[in-house]
């Protein structure tokens, strides 16, 4: 038997280690086809991935695919309702992060108790925890006064949206409104510009 020839069938090697022989055998054709195949595939992905761009790298991928997600997670923030954000503000969870953004956040004018008062001190902020809003009570109306600040910039009550972001307003809104009942009275204060409309 001619040991140069692949169509001997299997030649057993005299290499033995641990007892153990290995046979030579030529691969079959279907499996260095597929090699040589794969090999040729390699080089053209290559030249087209990486020095014509074709194609989208994984990080392209996974950061659309994050957009799509914030921008209709976006899109169903901006459709909030009275009635969602009165949702909102019996889920624990919501409630529990809308309270830690209030308490880095709001609470210098705003006070912990939502007051507004501080050992008997007036601090810049309206209370928040009574039925009397400047603004608007309904939760819509609140939601666009974090948003977007108070109509009168130099009160003192910046927006909140550019910093925080609409998911975080939202979620401190619910927590304002988890001191409150729905259906409660609102009255309007005596300086609202809503009462002059
Ligand atoms: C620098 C002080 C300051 C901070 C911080 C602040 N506010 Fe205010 N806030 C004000 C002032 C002042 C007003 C009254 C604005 C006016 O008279 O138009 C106000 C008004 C409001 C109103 C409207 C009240 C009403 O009666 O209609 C809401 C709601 C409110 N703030 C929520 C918040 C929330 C939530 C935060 C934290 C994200 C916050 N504020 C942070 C000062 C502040």
């Amino acid at each position: 038997m001619s040991q140069d020839s692949p169509n001997q069938g299997p030649q057993l090697r005299e290499h033995v280690y641990d007892g153990i022989q290995e046979y030579d055998q030529k691969l079959p054709n279907w499996w260095l086809f597929t090699w040589y195949i794969t090999m040729v595939w390699f080089v053209i992905a290559w030249v087209a991935y990486y020095q014509f761009g074709v194609g989208m790298s994984d990080e392209k991928n996974i950061q659309r695919a994050m957009d799509n997600i914030a921008e209709v997670q976006k899109q169903e923030l901006e459709q909030i309702n009275d009635d969602k954000l009165w949702e909102m503000s019996r889920d624990e969870k919501i409630v529990a992060a809308g309270a830690a953004t209030y308490n880095t956040t709001c609470v210098a004018c705003h006070a912990a108790d939502l007051s507004a008062h501080l050992a008997g001190a007036k601090l810049p902020g309206l209370p928040l925890n009574d039925q009397e809003w400047k603004h608007g009570g309904n939760p819509t109306q609140i939601l666009t006064v974090v948003r977007k600040g108070s109509p009168d910039i130099t009160k003192g009550m910046p927006p909140w949206e550019p910093q925080l972001g609409l998911q975080r307003v939202v979620e401190v809104v619910a927590y304002v409104l988890s001191k409150h009942e729905k259906g409660e009275p609102i009255t309007l204060a005596g300086d609202s510009p809503l009462k002059a409309k």
